[in-house]
């Protein structure tokens, strides 16, 4: 695989043969490496969060459909096609909201349809996987550079949850914006949000932006009205599990309430994500919101803080409505309300 951007801390690569990712359920205390030599093992790691984010769910699973490729016995394109099939639908059933990983899959099944032998199938379906890895790190790179203008110097800047390069193969998405407006010379600083129940925010933007040099400080997510309040946060930067046709925007739960209080306070508030992330054809009604353990919820650590036998909710995204984004940043540009009309323009 092409290894350019080296000196970028990669979240997931294919190496001598595996899929190699960064352990995230061990971050902050340990930077550690899982190494998956089967599809079933990449699916489990999605699954349990080893590896998460919309743009590295993507590409770890297509590259465990490489992992599947490779390891088939298959004599002849059918059967190979039909290995391929049964990863697909196991990849495939890993997490519901987050387009990209429907995107990647679809994408890579549809070259090995077009490939005419064995050899030839398996060698397009690890082809197609890195050259989506590859691609990533440029999006982001080109979404940097779109949306760096939006900042100015001296902007102290909120996000929640992680949309940086532990989201993606490397850069980021969102932090990847906040990169880029540093790289061009503006002084800004990040506030992250714990992001309750998983904490990506405290274990993984924390982590990411201290090991990057970035100036960040933590807060938790009941704090965010206050700040914004006392004028201490000057925008807003996420990223996106899935955008709709029509601006609708999906991503870690407690996004729309930090949106509801920016739009409260005049504060702007940016989505930044790649196009992979974009989904035309469904309504807000038919994306399925994770639902995710109650285990989440109840439990701080391994301590358990909630009485037995208590109801518990613990969806893990959630729904922001375009009334309330000021732009989506793209690879391709930056989209301004309204996002149908803007988004037709930017795929013509
Ligand atoms: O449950 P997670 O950690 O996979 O959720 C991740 C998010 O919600 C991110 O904000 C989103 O995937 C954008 S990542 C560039």
């Amino acid at each position: 695989m092409a290894r350019k951007n080296l000196d970028l801390l990669l979240t997931v690569e294919w190496k001598d043969d595996a899929v190699v990712m960064v352990d995230q359920t061990k971050l902050p205390n340990r930077l550690a490496y899982v190494k998956c030599t089967d599809y079933l093992q990449v699916a489990d790691a999605i699954k349990k969060l080893v590896v998460r984010g919309a743009p590295a769910i993507g590409v770890t699973a297509a590259l465990g459909l490489a992992l599947a490729a490779q390891a088939s016995k298959a004599k002849d394109v059918d059967e190979l096609r039909a290995d391929l099939d049964a990863a697909f639908q196991v990849l495939r059933a890993t997490r519901p909201t987050a387009v990209n990983l429907f995107w990647a899959l679809e994408r890579v099944m549809g070259k090995a349809k077009r490939a005419r032998t064995v050899e030839d199938v398996k060698k397009t379906v690890l082809g197609e996987a890195t050259k989506m890895w590859q691609q990533d790190i440029e999006a982001n790179r080109q979404m940097g550079s779109n949306g760096a203008q939006l900042f100015k110097d001296g902007d102290v800047v909120l996000t929640h949850c992680n949309a940086g390069s532990l989201a993606t193969v490397a850069y980021g998405t969102a932090l990847g914006v906040i990169r880029a407006a540093r790289e061009s010379g503006k002084r800004l600083s990040v506030i992250a949000t714990e992001t309750r129940p998983v904490m990506q925010g405290a274990r993984l933007t924390a982590f990411e932006l201290q090991h990057d040099g970035v100036d960040v400080s933590l807060i938790p997510d009941t704090a965010v009205g206050h700040m914004m309040a006392r004028g201490a946060i000057k925008r807003v930067i996420v990223g996106a599990d899935r955008v709709l046709r029509t601006g609708h925007v999906f991503n870690k739960i407690g996004t729309y309430q930090v949106a509801i209080l920016a739009k409260r306070h005049n504060i702007p508030f940016y989505v930044a994500a790649p196009l992979s992330t974009f989904d035309l054809k469904s309504g807000p009604e038919d994306v399925v919101i994770e639902e995710r353990s109650i285990d989440e919820v109840v439990k701080v650590g391994k301590k358990r803080v909630a009485p037995k036998g208590v109801r518990i909710f613990n969806p893990a995204f959630d729904m922001t409505p375009p009334e309330l984004v000021s732009g989506i940043i793209t690879e391709k540009g930056v989209l301004k309300p309204p996002f149908e009309k803007g988004l037709k323009k930017l795929l013509a």
